[in-house]
């Protein structure tokens, strides 16, 4: 208590006895907080409490150093000095005023208060430097920039790369003057950016510099396949296409027949074309497509060069899918070459060649085992239907299947009868033989039932052949025409319920294009 009524007391001498005292009190610096290098800053420094008549030394020091002393002056009863002073990096820091009375060492010297003093190097010469290496190389390897300035502090940097500000993500550390990408990929190339800013108070300084960086894609694995080119009538030649989905270009592409590399290529492409000459019906030897582009060399498999002309039998199948009331809804036809390696299909209505889908068909391909024929069983669908099968490489000759009556009317007329036959027969059966026969019976009925209707449903081709059908004239290469006259029943059995079921979704799916269509 008595302490701090003491403080007190004193306190109070010390502010009335004012400028009267004898003793320095701490000088106080008067300036601003922040400065551009280069300007020249006038800093005070006012001796708050000084003792009168005593001519008072003002000297101004950076805070922890006063070897280097930054301004000096002499004050008398309580005048405000002023330091002038051309501004370097130097001074920024803490800076002090030290008072000092200059004739009276009995008074002590006093420190101000520190005054903090930012100094602003505009930013300048900023430059790029790519610390990893080359500034083209491949996806998977390291990046790392830094970004140098000649002059600037106080900077704040920022990357950009194709004008878009590259972000901090687990491969991209962004951090001040440093960029760094781990494992690459080209979505990483682009022209790169930094750009280095400062301010003082609302002026804004910046520095930029720019590099191109190529990361490239390691080629990937080609694919390889060949199409054949029919030269003149008896000469052809395989065209080998050996193609990289990845990849940057340029990219070397090497044909190999086993170990003998039959030819090369440098594209500026991730695809390339070899033309071979091909002799039908030979086997030429293995190719492989090697392909690189700087890295690594990736190889793709290996393909036989051969290719078997289509030759014949074409045999034409059939089954067919049942509905809900046991109508028959859909057939379906299969057409297969004995062999070639390239077969082309097509299916013929009457004398009309089908394209890939109409209102009541589809034409699937299954090149080079088959070829189906979906068809939903209608009105338009009766006919006459077979199928030809040509090289896919010359047309000019081709080898018709068998050939397939369709009659839907009678089918639908047959069913109807065929149910009322079994069901006569059931009721005769009812009374004439024991139940215990009697199931027997119908499993065999039944059995019979499928058979009937797929027989007379597919007349044979004689009858066609017989009717207003003249082949000759269909197609003029008689010869090459070979015709199965029996018709190959292949017959439905119950296992394909499957295959039915598949028709079925099909043949919805055709009505209700035929709904939706104009
Ligand atoms: C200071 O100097 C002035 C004139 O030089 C004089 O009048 C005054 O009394 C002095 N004050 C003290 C405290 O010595
Ligand atoms: C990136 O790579 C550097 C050196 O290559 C490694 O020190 C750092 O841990 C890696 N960072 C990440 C996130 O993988
Ligand atoms: C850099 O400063 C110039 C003017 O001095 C300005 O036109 C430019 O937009 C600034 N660039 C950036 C990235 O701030
Ligand atoms: C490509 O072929 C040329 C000769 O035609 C050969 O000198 C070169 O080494 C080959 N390049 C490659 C990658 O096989
Ligand atoms: C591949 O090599 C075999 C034998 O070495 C030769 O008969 C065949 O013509 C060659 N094929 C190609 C496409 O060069
Ligand atoms: C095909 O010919 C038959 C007669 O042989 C005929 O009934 C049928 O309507 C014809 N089909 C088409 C689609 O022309
Ligand atoms: C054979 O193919 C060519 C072109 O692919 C076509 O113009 C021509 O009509 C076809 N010939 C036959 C008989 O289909």
């Amino acid at each position: 208590m008595s302490a701090s009524l003491f403080v007190v007391i004193l306190g109070f001498c010390i502010c009335s006895k004012g400028s009267s005292w004898s003793t320095l009190g701490r000088p106080e610096v008067i300036g601003p907080s922040e400065a551009l290098v280069k300007s020249i800053i006038e800093f005070q420094c006012e001796p708050k409490i000084y003792p009168e008549n005593e001519t008072i030394l003002l000297q101004l020091f950076k805070k922890d150093n006063r070897d280097k002393m930054l301004g000096e002056s002499t004050s008398l009863n309580g005048e405000v000095v002023t330091m002038p002073m051309i501004i370097t990096p130097y001074h920024e820091g803490s800076l002090e005023c030290v008072a000092e009375a200059l004739h009276n060492y009995n008074i002590e010297p006093t420190v101000s208060y520190p005054h903090y003093l930012k100094v602003v190097v505009p930013v300048e010469g900023a430059e790029i430097d790519v610390l990893s290496g080359p500034v083209d190389f491949f996806e998977g390897e390291t990046l790392e920039l830094r970004c140098d300035l000649i002059a600037g502090n106080h900077v704040s940097y920022e990357w950009l790369l194709n004008g878009q500000l590259v972000s901090q993500s687990p491969l991209h550390h962004v951090a001040d003057n440093n960029l760094l990408i781990n494992r690459t990929t080209s979505k990483d190339s682009g022209s790169y950016m930094c750009v280095a800013t400062n301010h003082f108070k609302k002026t804004k300084f910046n520095s930029s510099s720019a590099v191109m960086i190529t990361v490239k894609d390691v080629v990937s694995m080609p694919d390889i396949s060949f199409t054949v080119l029919k030269e003149d009538s008896h000469s052809y030649s395989a065209e080998v296409t050996c193609q990289s989905t990845r990849g940057t270009p340029p990219v070397t592409f090497s044909l190999h027949n086993g170990t003998e590399l039959v030819a090369n290529i440098t594209i500026e492409e991730r695809s390339a074309t070899f033309k071979v000459p091909l002799v039908l019906g030979q086997h030429l030897g293995r190719l492989q497509c090697q392909a690189n582009n700087g890295d690594r060399t990736e190889l793709s498999q290996w393909i036989p060069l051969e290719v078997v002309p289509v030759g014949g039998p074409v045999m034409m199948h059939h089954d067919y899918d049942v509905g809900e009331n046991d109508a028959v809804i859909g057939v379906r036809f299969g057409c297969k070459a004995a062999k070639g390696s390239l077969p082309q299909y097509r299916w013929f209505l009457n004398k009309t060649l089908l394209h890939d889908r109409g209102s009541f068909y589809k034409v699937i391909n299954q090149p080079p085992e088959q070829s189906i024929l979906l068809l939903s069983v209608g009105t338009s669908s009766a006919g006459t239907y077979h199928c030809e099968v040509s090289d896919s490489f010359d047309n000019t000759s081709s080898i018709s299947s068998n050939w397939m009556y369709l009659d839907t009317e009678v089918l639908n007329r047959l069913h109807v009868s065929v149910v009322a036959v079994v069901f006569g027969c059931f009721a005769f059966l009812v009374v004439l033989v024991s139940i215990c026969c009697l199931v027997g019976a119908m499993f065999r009925r039944r059995k019979y039932g499928g058979r009937s209707q797929v027989n007379l449903e597919m007349e044979r081709m004689e009858a066609a052949h017989e009717g207003d059908l003249d082949l000759s004239e269909y197609n003029g290469d008689a010869d090459l025409v070979t015709m199965a006259r029996g018709v190959e029943f292949d017959q439905a059995s119950e296992a394909s319920v499957d295959k039915w079921l598949q028709m079925k979704d099909w043949k919805k799916t055709l009505e209700d294009e035929a709904v939706e269509g104009p």
